[in-house]
């Protein structure tokens, strides 16, 4: 990461000092950079368009990084969003995301969520991205209830197999995930389905934190064949998110480029849609990592060390609470010093949640460090704090926004243990 740099043996990130950071606030925390996440945002978007593709819309994916402060500056540079409950569809409007520009994912959207969306003034959402016959059949219902029409997007699952780990892989019969394509062309006509309700996209997502592309192909060109067989006049065709970060030094050189990536979407959406067809619908995208990834560290501070033989724990007060995807996924995050120091041991770098899991990471060359140093884990602005949590009752950490100004902003304000009921 090019905005993380040592000036004066001191880490800096978007160009603060991370020590002055830690110095006024209380550790652990998130720190996010606007300049990154407005970078990766504006590249994504201009990199489909630059690819030719017809009035791009980037739903930002939610679930990735819902904090209000990071979304109203997505919503500025006019990004939509994905969303999959009735919070995140609070959070995007109340965070200035036109309720036109969101898609609702998810198989398991209840009644009230249903209503909620339906009851936005206007047409309402851009679409209801139907995971089952029976929620389209509720969504129906609910729409006949109150007047309204439906706009409904069915997601296909593609039957495809992306690389990638296997509890973020979604595009195959095995998962929960999207219609079939038959159950799709199957069910174009039934009155129970169809009253109140209009199908206006398709769309696929088949998984996360991909870095080979292979079946991204494969999936987007089965969104065109279905698409064309469904013979309706689609407003969009929604590739999904999806699209990984190098979190790991070995990704850099598999790492996709958008460029590659937006050719890729737009010569396959050419070649299986747009030349047989005059219909022109829009692309939707969904990303969620690949646009915050990147914009967020998160600071902790070492507690002490411990040796057991040849172990050498170095214990710091952040935790598997505050961010899962090492404890989870086994997820490779780069661990780096606040001071810079050549010397280097091998050590264990574990917070202080009861759990043998609760471990940033093996075997790690570091300096040595003592009971106050300061160490980031690199690349936690996607599903870090999203995905946190109180476990063994512990408070949620603070999050932190360096503005375009160098300003310093506290976009989310610590959880005190003693608050918690
Ligand atoms: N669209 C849908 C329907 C999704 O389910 C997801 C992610 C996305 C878009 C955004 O995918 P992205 O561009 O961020 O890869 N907690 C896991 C990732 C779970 C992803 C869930 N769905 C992790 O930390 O790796």
């Amino acid at each position: 990461m090019k905005d993380l740099n040592y000036k004066n043996k001191s880490l800096n990130f978007s160009k603060l000092d991370i020590e002055d950071v830690a110095n006024k606030h209380k550790t652990p925390f998130f720190l996010y950079s606007e300049e990154i996440l407005s970078h990766n945002y504006t590249s994504f978007y201009n990199g489909a368009k630059d690819s030719g593709l017809i009035d791009p819309l980037i739903c930002f994916a939610l679930k990735s990084n819902p904090n209000k402060e990071l979304i109203k500056i997505l919503a500025k540079l006019g990004s939509g969003a994905d969303i999959v409950s009735g919070g995140e569809l609070k959070r995007a409007l109340e965070a200035g995301i036109p309720a036109n520009k969101i898609v609702f994912s998810g198989v398991g959207k209840t009644e009230e969520e249903i209503i909620f969306a339906l009851k936005l003034p206007g047409k309402g959402i851009n679409s209801f991205n139907v995971e089952s016959l029976e929620e389209l059949e509720l969504i129906n219902a609910c729409a006949k209830k109150l007047k309204k029409i439906a706009r409904i997007c069915f997601r296909l699952n593609p039957v495809v197999r992306p690389k990638t780990h296997k509890h973020i892989s979604t595009g195959n019969k095995t998962h929960k995930f999207g219609l079939l394509e038959k159950e799709v062309l199957m069910n174009l006509g039934k009155s129970a389905y169809w009253s109140h309700s209009q199908l206006v996209g398709l769309s696929v997502h088949i998984g996360s934190q991909l870095l080979d592309l292979k079946a991204t192909k494969k999936a987007v060109q089965r969104l065109c064949e279905v698409g064309l067989k469904t013979q309706a006049p689609l407003e969009f065709l929604d590739v999904g998110g999806g699209l990984g970060v190098d979190y790991h030094p070995d990704e850099t050189k598999k790492l996709p480029s958008i460029d590659t990536y937006m050719k890729l979407i737009a010569s396959t959406l050419d070649k299986h849609f747009y030349k047989k067809t005059d219909l022109r619908p829009r692309v939707v995208f969904e990303p969620g990592r690949r646009i915050v990834a990147k914009a967020g560290i998160f600071v902790m501070k070492v507690l002490r060390n411990k040796v057991s033989e040849d172990n050498h724990f170095v214990i710091v007060d952040g935790g598997m609470n505050d961010f899962m995807r090492p404890s989870l996924y086994d997820a490779f995050h780069d661990i780096i010093p606040v001071k810079e120091s050549k010397a280097k041991h091998e050590c264990h770098i574990v917070g202080p949640i009861c759990e043998t899991t609760d471990c940033f990471g093996s075997n790690r060359l570091l300096p040595a460090l003592k009971s106050g140093d300061l160490l980031i884990l690199k690349d936690t602005g996607a599903y870090g704090y999203s995905m946190g949590s109180n476990y063994n009752l512990r408070g949620r950490p603070l999050e932190l926004l360096i503005d375009t100004k160098k300003k310093l902003r506290v976009i989310n304000k610590a959880q005190d243990y003693l608050d918690l009921t």
